[in-house]
């Protein structure tokens, strides 16, 4: 990812944070080894801020759009409790299998249910009511899935949103992509039913209550 953040202060925030557990650790590295567009990975830092966020909240039901290889899931799951439980969509077959390899090999990972298809199909599916969801799918349905999963979430439960600084070009948005995030951030940033503020950490991270 072409960082919006000093490299240097990226390297620096990173060594002084708590270290990923071993199968995490070896997830990025696989994932960096062999996957096209390895960069999608929360990684440790904002990896550490989702599994504290669920763990503080004491969510038990989190929800998750975009499992990608399964970092960000696997992350969240060790801040469940034994009994806690993450749905994650994806339509990836291929990063998924690899995601499923390595939930397989944590003892957090039983938590973990991965539902296929496109996310947007996916959430008319499932019920209600979620502590906690994190949305890092396809941008340009962004809006679309607030709407959607708005309504899921419990009243205090916690909506977090990737990328919504998008590498910057929320700044003079140019592609219809740049435009979505940009459009998204003003949905959510008017919308009464949330607290919500923004965090500039790596790619930018939305952190929504809903009130
Ligand atoms: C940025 S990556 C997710 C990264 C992941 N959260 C992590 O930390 O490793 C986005 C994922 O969204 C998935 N995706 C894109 N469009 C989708 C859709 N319409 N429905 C479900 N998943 C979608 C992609 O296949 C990709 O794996």
């Amino acid at each position: 990812m072409n960082s919006i953040i000093d490299p240097a202060i990226e390297t620096y925030a990173r060594e002084h944070s708590m270290p990923e557990s071993d199968v995490l650790r070896e997830l990025s590295d696989e994932t960096y080894r062999t996957m096209e567009s390895p960069q999608m990975v929360v990684g440790r830092v904002q990896g550490g801020l989702l599994r504290l966020l669920v763990s503080v909240s004491g969510a038990r039901r989190v929800l998750e759009l975009g499992a990608f290889t399964g970092y960000s899931a696997l992350a969240m799951a060790e801040g469940l409790p034994d009994d806690g439980e993450l749905i994650t969509c994806d339509m990836n077959a291929e990063s998924t299998e690899m995601a499923q390899r390595y939930w397989d090999r944590s003892l957090h990972g039983a938590k973990i249910m991965l539902k296929l298809g496109h996310a947007l199909e996916t959430i008319d599916t499932l019920e209600g009511p979620f502590d906690l969801v994190f949305i890092d799918a396809d941008k340009e349905n962004y809006t679309a899935y607030w709407e959607k999963v708005l309504p899921l979430v419990r009243s205090g439960g916690l909506i977090l949103v990737d990328n919504v600084l998008w590498k910057g070009r929320i700044l003079a948005p140019v592609s219809t992509l740049d435009h979505a995030v940009d459009a998204f951030n003003k949905h959510v940033a008017k919308d009464e039913r949330v607290e919500a503020i923004m965090l500039t950490v790596r790619d930018g991270v939305t952190v929504a209550r809903k009130k």
